[in-house]
């Protein structure tokens, strides 16, 4: 069962960690009821904000009476939200349209649209080289939806890609998807800022802007009264959200990342807060000692390094360097002592040379992150790097670099695991383990599975205290202690 906990990311080449990740899967309701007698189907490729994103989609649509299916080959709509962050997430998508072209050719009443960042990337050139799709939707234009399958049921093709500065889709009250009842995204911003040189989101999601604090408090409280007992507060850089209103007596009011970590940490106690992803340049000590105050705000920061080379990160315009980085990474470990930390890397990076390569195996061996997502640099028309830099790394030193990378992260995570046998953590029951009907699985609040025998006492949803006993490479195994 799909797991909205998990960071979900497209990835180069994979790791175990990342096999977790459920990518293009159908995203259902359980209860979905039709009132127009038409079936939605949405699959989601890319990160986490997309799979938000498809929970904004969903709703649009049963607002207009669609229900959604897991089976596309009966839906009237099929929708595949897209991401354009390296090239292989691209050909995925575009394998992905051949499959639904092959049906809709026998089934010419089929819409099939392409919503998301390669929708934005392409705009209208995407009807031009894929010739059975009829719709093009950016990401801020959702709310168009119901115009544009109109425009469609009339028989045109239509296309949505203007970007917003305001939109925020706060008033949007998503429909869960594939939900397990107890976790839920919440999105908290949109857009990003930053100018990454590799980086082709600020192009596909366009500006960053901070959603109203209300309106993210409300959500997180209806998930809470509706059962939900785990929240992930989701935006490309949570740590320069901000918000600022006028109070009564025209007092501006301004909340930053920790006011709203906190706001939300005091919902209920038993409301596991998580968030992703923070920017190593952005991240406050405020922020820091927020985590450290609540204990329901889980203690794991995902702080993507991208490479542990201070000229690499230049040319890649993260605007930090690796002592920044680092002592960013100390001031975590001495407010948070047991927090986790996990990083994203770029391998293989335009110019980087052996030795940059191995000052970011020697970033990994300083930090020693729980768990890691890898990727080899992949060059994205219209970025900054595509524009300034050849991508001259040839193919198969990428790899190397990739595999020396990997394997040193693989050999850390189960070291940090094994560090962790005799701990006793508490423990959010997510459901059944994935190999045994006999386990439990869940996630301890550093965010690593924990799996332990099922207890009648114990329910999804549950907490329980588990006491570690062993570890695979990926995975904590215990008993419960309660
Ligand atoms: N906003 C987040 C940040 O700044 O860390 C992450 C955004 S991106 C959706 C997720 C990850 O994809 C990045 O951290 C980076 O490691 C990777 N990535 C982005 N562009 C890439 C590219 N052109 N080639 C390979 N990996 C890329
Ligand atoms: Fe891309 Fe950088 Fe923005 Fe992250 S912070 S989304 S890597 S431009
Ligand atoms: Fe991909 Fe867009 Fe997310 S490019 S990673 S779906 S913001």
């Amino acid at each position: 069962m799909f797991n909205p906990k998990d960071i979900l990311k497209e990835f180069s080449h994979s790791t175990k960690t990342h096999d977790e990740v459920r990518q293009g899967e159908a995203l259902v309701i359980d209860a979905p009821v039709s009132t127009n007698g038409r079936k939605l189907y949405i699959e989601s490729y890319g990160c986490a904000m997309n799979f938000s994103d498809s929970e904004i989609v969903a709703s649009i649509m049963q607002d207009m009476g669609y229900a959604t299916t897991s089976d596309y080959k009966e839906a009237d709509v099929v929708f595949i939200n897209t991401c354009s962050i390296r090239d292989n997430a691209e050909q995925r998508v575009r394998n992905r349209l051949k499959e639904f072209g092959a049906v809709k050719q026998k089934k010419p009443g089929m819409t099939v649209g392409v919503l998301g960042c390669m929708a934005e990337r392409l705009k209208a050139k995407f009807l031009e080289e894929e010739k059975l799709v009829d719709m093009v939707v950016g990401p801020d234009a959702y709310r168009d939806l119901p115009n544009l399958i109109h425009q469609v049921d009339d028989g045109n093709r239509a296309v949505n890609v203007i970007l917003s500065r305001e939109e925020t889709y706060a008033d949007v009250s998503p429909v869960r998807l594939n939900s397990n009842g107890i976790s839920a995204f919440i999105s908290i911003m949109r857009g990003c800022d930053n100018m990454c040189s590799f980086c082709v989101v600020p192009f596909t999601r366009g500006r960053e802007r901070s959603r109203d604090p209300r309106s993210i408090v409300q959500e997180a409280q209806d998930l809470f009264d509706a059962g939900y007992h785990e929240v992930t507060l989701l935006g490309q850089n949570v740590d320069s959200y901000k918000w600022t209103s006028a109070e009564g007596n025209n007092q501006m009011e301004h909340t930053n990342f920790a006011n709203l970590l906190e706001q939300v940490a005091l919902i209920d106690p038993t409301l596991r807060v998580r968030f992703s992803t923070s920017h190593p340049k952005d991240i406050t000590d405020e922020v820091l000692h927020t985590m450290a105050k609540y204990s329901n705000i889980c203690n794991h920061i995902h702080l993507p390094v991208q490479s542990g080379n201070s000229r690499v990160l230049e040319m890649m315009n993260r605007t930090y360097t690796r002592e920044w980085y680092l002592e960013r990474v100390a001031m975590i470990k001495k407010i948070i002592p047991d927090c986790a930390i996990s990083t994203d890397v770029i391998i293989g990076f335009c110019t980087e040379t052996e030795e940059e390569h191995r000052d970011t195996l020697s970033m990994m061996d300083h930090v020693q992150y729980d768990f890691a997502y890898m990727y080899t640099y992949s060059e994205r028309p219209g970025t900054l790097a595509a524009k300034r830099y050849a991508d001259d790394i040839p193919e198969e030193v990428k790899k190397r670099r990739f595999n020396e990378v990997m394997a040193k992260q693989q050999a850390c995570s189960h070291a940090r695991l094994q560090e962790q046998i005799g701990n006793v953590y508490e423990v959010l029951i997510d459901g059944l383990s994935k190999k045994s009907d006999h386990d439990y699985a869940g996630k301890n609040p550093q965010n690593t599975t924990v799996v332990f025998p099922v207890d009648a006492r114990f329910k999804p949803g549950d907490y329980v205290y588990v006491m570690i006993e062993k570890c695979t490479p990926a995975t904590l195994i215990g008993k419960i202690v309660n």
